[in-house]
């Protein structure tokens, strides 16, 4: 137990060799926080927690930081860095330790490293039912911009007519960059490029052309197209969605209601802020649990 008030927190980069700390904390802050409401866990045992967080804190493109009160992690945030928005997630803090201002300290320096690498914005995806976690992203200056809808299942719909879904290559890059460009005015060929290597993209063509893309259909991928036609091309091609499961704008009631008619289960409501920069999007998208 530690003493009330804390000693001071000590704020600093994360090292791969902090994920098995780390990922315990980040299972045991969201089992407490979703069970204290009903809600499924996000994480379905600890070792994805640590799995998880091996992996950010050991990718570049990432700037991952820990606190420490008296040499013991008692918590850590992540800066998603590989577009001119950056995304933040997860943070989570010692169950025991909350509500005393250690993640007021995370964000404070997630925020402060994103200003000083000159973002354009700033976004990120909290747990709707969660209070806490609302009020202080509110009080950071972060503003609600969507209301989302985290879906999961198989679609009764196996394909969409006129579309065709295929694996994404290198050279299909360019193009899908056009289209992240018109929905959501910036690039996010970074992710897709790592998305590619690792074989879970996914390109949907129309008319000859391809009209969307998909990172990967699952809570930590994103996807943008022209129309709804394309996304539930994409939704459809899969027989079910990575994570907890896809992120669905509800205010997009075409696709919503489409999901919904498709037998896809809602799971939970989400919430998307963003500070700074931010457009909205001119086209279809899914988000993915950063923004
Ligand atoms: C969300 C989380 C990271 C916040 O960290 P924390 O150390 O507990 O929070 P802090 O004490 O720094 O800040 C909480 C703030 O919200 C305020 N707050 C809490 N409940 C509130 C409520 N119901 N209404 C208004 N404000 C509230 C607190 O007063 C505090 O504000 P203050 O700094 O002005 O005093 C942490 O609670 C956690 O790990 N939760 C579980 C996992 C999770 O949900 N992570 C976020 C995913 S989006």
């Amino acid at each position: 137990m530690l003493p009330n008030p804390l000693p001071l927190v000590v704020v600093r980069a994360a090292t791969p060799e902090d994920a098995p700390a780390c990922g315990q904390i980040c299972y045991d802050a969201f089992s407490t926080i979703s069970g204290g409401h009903g809600f499924p866990c996000d994480l379905p045992v600890p070792e994805a927690g640590i799995g998880l967080l091996s992996m950010m804190f050991s990718n570049p493109g990432f700037y991952c930081v820990v606190a420490e009160v008296e040499d013991r992690i008692v918590g850590s945030n992540c800066l998603d860095e590989r577009s001119k928005i950056f995304g933040v997630g997860p943070i989570t803090i010692d169950p025991s330790v909350q509500n005393r201002s250690i993640g007021r300290t995370l964000m404070q320096a997630v925020m402060d490293r994103a200003i000083g690498q000159g973002a354009a914005g700033i976004r990120l995806v909290q747990a709707a039912f969660h209070n806490r976690s609302l009020s202080l992203y509110a009080d950071l200056g972060f503003d609600v911009r969507a209301p989302l809808s985290c879906m999961q299942g198989r679609t009764l719909q196996r394909s969409v007519p006129g579309c065709t879904v295929q694996p994404a290559q290198l050279a299909d890059i360019k193009v899908c960059d056009i289209v992240s460009r018109q929905v959501h005015g910036f690039s996010r060929t970074v992710e897709l490029a790592e998305a590619i290597q690792q074989g879970t993209a996914s390109v949907v063509e129309r008319e000859g052309r391809i009209t969307g893309y998909a990172t990967v259909l699952a809570f930590f991928g994103h996807a943008t197209a022209e129309a709804n036609l394309d996304l539930e091309a994409l939704i459809a091609s899969v027989d079910s969605f990575g994570g907890p499961g896809i992120l669905v704008p509800s205010q997009n009631s075409g696709l919503f209601r489409w999901c919904l008619a498709n037998g896809l289960r809602l799971v939970q409501p989400l919430t998307l802020m963003s500070v700074g920069l931010y457009n909205e999007p001119a086209g279809a998208w899914l988000p993915s649990i950063h923004f």
